[in-house]
């Protein structure tokens, strides 16, 4: 029988395969294989080399499991259903930056109960189980509190149309004055887990999936952040706003008025 904790440590003993695996594989210059919803989402070989490493490995284990990943889409209809992102930060994974991330969350009844980001290049694991906390080389995580938003750095992301990123620049051109500074890391369940390392105060992106965010997302909410959509809705590929309480709530109504979900 899993618990959380185990379902964790499945997650993460996987993440850090498809890790090893992607270091050992990745070309000096990958390739652009395919792109997704615009020129600019692309695939490589190694996204979808990946989420196979991933699959077959869970099907080994838990064989009646669902699986969600961004490659390949959902299979089966089991209570627990495993959310896959096999690079998170593709663009950064093609250039050779060091922001891309190996996402596995694992979901019970639909709500995440454990969760293992792989930040391959910085040979970072992150780790979190619900209600038991969130870890990082056997260091007990825990998000900056008592931050105000002038004074907090803030993590964000862009989608990938064109009309979204446009909208995504307007509101960004009113949060940027209001806060410490912006980073954009170009990943993220990597952006998430920097909220549960205090690594940044805060974050918040219009669009992002639940490959994306449920790993990172319950990393940091194990590290004391609260994560929360727009005027009390969940998060998710509408709003997401992660931060400790407090700033949550400083920066959620400084959003909120700029409407950023206006590009639905
Ligand atoms: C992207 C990254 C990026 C975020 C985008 C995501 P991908 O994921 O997480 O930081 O801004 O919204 O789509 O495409 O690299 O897996």
């Amino acid at each position: 029988m899993e618990t959380f904790v185990t379902f964790a440590q499945l997650a993460e003993e996987i993440a850090r395969e498809a890790g090893e695996m992607l270091t050992a594989k990745r070309p000096a210059r990958p390739e652009v294989l395919d792109t997704k919803s615009s020129p600019t989402d692309v695939v490589t070989a190694l996204d979808r080399a990946s989420e196979e490493l991933i699959r077959t490995r869970i099907r080994a284990v838990r064989p009646d499991d669902a699986i969600l990943g961004e490659e390949g889409g959902s299979t089966g209809d089991g209570r627990v259903r495993w959310i896959v992102d096999p690079i998170d930060g593709t663009v950064n994974f093609l250039y050779g930056l060091p922001e891309w991330a190996v996402s596995i969350a694992v979901e019970v009844d639909g709500e995440v109960v454990a969760g293992a980001v792989n930040v391959v290049p910085r040979g970072e694991v992150f780790t979190a189980a619900r209600g038991e906390g969130a870890w990082l080389a056997g260091e007990r995580l825990r998000c900056n509190t008592g931050v105000p938003l002038d004074r907090a750095l803030i993590a964000t992301g862009f989608g990938y149309a064109a009309g979204r990123r446009r909208v995504q620049a307007e509101v960004l051109a009113e949060v940027l004055p209001a806060v410490r500074d912006i980073r954009r890391g170009g990943s993220a369940a990597s952006d998430l887990c920097s909220v549960a390392a205090g690594r940044v105060d805060g974050y918040y992106e219009r669009g992002p999936k639940a490959w994306d965010y449920s790993a990172g997302g319950l990393v940091a909410v194990e590290a004391g952040a609260r994560i929360g959509g727009l005027n009390g809705r969940p998060h998710g590929p509408g709003l997401t706003i992660c931060a400790a309480p407090g700033l949550f709530e400083e920066l959620h109504d400084l959003l909120a008025p700029l409407d950023p979900e206006r590009d639905a």
